[in-house]
């Protein structure tokens, strides 16, 4: 078997839902990404880092995550789609991807209809110059899934993402020294749990919480620091419905992290992040993170 890789990037999720036009406009202001460009009717949005785009979304009569997106040099992905070839797991290739940067690559299925897509992306493109009320990127998209153990030995063998940390309500996995890009979330569903959008530190996490307070869209989870990645976080709840996060100071492991267990990341009584100070909204947040279903 292959060594596991250590350096695919997230790029992108893919959304789809009605009225999408306006969700951009969102996406734009007050949440802080740039117009990437269209094509038909999908519409890119780009943060200050080194991808082309990070979010896309297209118009559909139902809210749906259509992909998620990793890049990734010629070498790296020709990599994956040969363990996933080991695997015996098939893949859709693709010579031209008909979205900003191009690129050719493939997409693979996961055990619940997740759709990842590899691309290639040798001369990653310029970034912009860092603004403190801009995402500079995703850094990791959550996932719900029936079945995580399933969807944890997927991405291990067939993609080669590594396992970090495993708690009773997730498991992280990381595709470079990143602690996660991707969790999957214990759930009854298989949807879109919620996307974590970087920021250069946590005063652009502070700041966003006053800049969508002000637009009328108020914490609902807040904020606070994880314990896996140790994470500074702010969750909102988008108006095209589904559950967003601004982010910073997620840890970077080394090889000889050792895997954690739920024993390990228990909380004292009343805590649900390392400072305890914010309170979560236990009945719009589980709502929102059910609305994106995979299709
Ligand atoms: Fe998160």
């Amino acid at each position: 078997m292959q060594p596991l890789l250590r350096i695919m990037r997230l790029r992108s999720v893919e959304l789809a839902m009605p009225q999408a036009q306006a969700a951009a406009e969102f996406l734009q202001t007050p949440w802080g990404l740039m117009s990437a460009g269209s094509r038909k009717d999908t519409l890119f949005l780009r943060g200050t880092g080194t991808h082309p785009y990070i979010l896309s979304v297209s118009e559909a009569a139902a809210p749906a995550v259509r992909a998620i997106e990793f890049s990734g040099a010629s070498a790296e992905v020709a990599a994956v789609q040969a363990r996933t070839h080991a695997a015996g797991v098939p893949v859709q290739l693709f010579s031209e991807l008909d979205a900003p940067g191009g690129g050719a690559g493939f997409v693979v299925e996961g055990p619940e209809k997740q759709k990842y897509r590899f691309i290639t992306e040798d001369a990653p493109v310029a970034e912009l110059p860092p603004e403190r009320d801009r995402p500079l990127q995703i850094t990791h998209a959550v996932l719900n899934a029936v079945d995580v153990a399933a969807c944890e030995r997927f991405v291990n063998g067939a993609l080669g993402f590594e396992v970090s940390d495993r708690t009773k309500m997730m498991t992280f996995v990381r595709c470079n020294r990143k602690h996660h890009a991707l969790a999957y979330a214990h759930s009854d569903v298989s949807s879109l749990n919620h996307i974590a959008f970087e920021m250069n530190d946590s005063e652009g996490v502070m700041r966003g919480i006053g800049r969508m307070r002000d637009a009328g869209y108020d914490v609902v989870w807040g904020p606070g620091r994880h314990g896996p990645g140790n994470n500074v976080f702010a969750y909102f709840i988008a108006p095209f419905g589904g559950v967003i996060e601004y982010t910073a100071e997620v840890s970077e492991i080394t090889d000889d992290y050792r895997v954690g267990s739920p024993e390990d990341w228990k909380w004292p009584p009343g805590r649900i992040d390392q400072w305890g100070i914010s309170t979560k909204d236990t009945k719009r947040i589980p709502e929102a993170e059910r609305r994106f279903r995979f299709g």
